[in-house]
């Protein structure tokens, strides 16, 4: 019989999705900023030390809203890893910001501080850390940077909420940090995100900046007796039907949590013995971090037996896929002066790097037949 297929992800749901969704269509508000936006950003607020939270209608909002917080603009570095996901990057770019790449370390995959303070120059405004597949960055050296040179620190946190660093947030630990609730993370309404405000003083312009540069915000609490524009901004709210999908998983959170730890602590261990034995490393936590169980990666002895890997596990019904691609070495990476050698370390990681299945709704089976497909592979 052909053994059923374990894809990578399946899309985390929850028990009162539905109930949820049906209150928000019978109540008639679905636009943004109603009942269950207000239950999500109290959830949210409770898990982030008491951070202001703007829900957004993606991550890659979020990060535009932070690049027009910052009032970056041509002339103006902003320091990012190469490492990630193109929003990251095209947030300050669409301003007419300079993206500088930066290098990574080999263990986490997280920005090397060492490379930060290379590429620091006087145009340098702010530096935005990933805490790669939910496992903290070393905030305390990047910090260190950061002060030393007057940087403000953004975290791209789309695979890290729920994680911790030193027993704190993750999402908490910069001025601004973005959220990222899209069908691929660990809670999600297939689309959706947040930007968590920690400096107080940006607050009351994000508001206005999410509602299109008015302001609508203080409006609708009673504090002006009109709304009117008053800054740039654009529509940056999520639907509250959407909301409600959210509120559903974030009451829920513990038990998605402890279902992916469960399986994440289940490769580690399944899988040590046969990583040790041909050359392959598993995920490094370090002692100050607490991880979001956002992926579980591979990296195989170089990018040919990767490839050789995801294909045996495709053969095996598996999804294993890789991860990202450079961002310098991209089409748009190059235009922007790119060039090979640029994060050497970035370059390896990224050729040698699969993901495993990992969602809440793995069966113990499907982890079975995960580990059995990995162990039958030999470099
Ligand atoms: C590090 C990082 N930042 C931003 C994003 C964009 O998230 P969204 O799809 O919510 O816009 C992603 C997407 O996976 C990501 O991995």
């Amino acid at each position: 019989m052909e053994p059923r297929p374990v894809p990578f992800n399946r899309p985390t749901t929850a028990s009162r999705a539905l109930d949820y969704v049906g209150e928000a269509l019978a109540g008639g508000h679905l636009a943004g900023d109603g009942p269950f936006t207000d239950r999500c950003r109290q959830l949210l607020e409770e898990r982030l030390d008491g951070a202001r939270v703007l829900l957004t209608p993606s991550c890659t909002h979020a990060l535009e809203m932070t690049a027009l917080l910052l009032e970056v603009g041509p002339g103006d570095e902003v320091l990012m890893p190469s490492f990630t996901f193109v929003s990251t990057a095209n947030a300050y770019v669409l301003r007419g910001a300079t993206p500088v790449f930066v290098d990574i370390d080999p263990a986490t995959g997280n920005l090397d501080p060492d490379d930060l303070a290379r590429k620091v120059t006087p145009a340098s405004r702010a530096v935005v850390v990933v805490h790669y597949a939910g496992i903290a960055c070393d905030m305390a050296r990047i910090g260190a940077v950061a002060e030393r040179h007057g940087l403000v620190v953004v975290e791209d946190n789309a695979h890290g909420l729920f994680g911790t660093w030193r027993s704190r947030p993750l999402g908490a630990l910069g001025a601004m940090a973005t959220l990222s609730f899209h069908e691929t993370k660990n809670v999600t309404c297939g689309e959706g995100g947040a930007l968590v405000l920690s400096d107080p003083a940006l607050v009351s312009r994000a508001e206005i900046i999410r509602e299109k540069g008015t302001n609508r915000s203080q409006f609708i609490r009673g504090e002006v007796n009109r709304y009117a524009w008053m800054d740039v901004g654009s529509s940056y709210l999520l639907s509250d039907v959407l909301a409600g999908v959210l509120a559903s998983q974030l009451e829920e959170a513990d038990a998605i949590q402890e279902s992916r730890r469960r399986t994440w602590c289940h490769y580690a261990e399944a899988l040590a013995p046969w990583a040790a034995s041909c050359g392959v490393i598993l995920p490094t936590v370090p002692d100050d971090c607490g991880p979001a169980w956002h992926s579980f990666h591979l990296l195989l002895p170089d990018r040919a037996a990767r490839d050789r890997c995801i294909g045996h596990l495709r053969d095996r019904g598996i999804g294993a896929p890789f991860h990202y691609l450079p961002l310098h070495l991209s089409d748009m990476g190059r235009r922007l002066g790119g060039h090979e050698g640029d994060c050497p370390v970035t370059e390896d990681f990224s050729a040698r790097l699969l993901r495993l299945p990992l969602h809440h709704s793995l069966l113990d089976d499907e982890v079975d037949a995960v580990v059995a497909g990995v162990r039958a592979f030999r470099p």
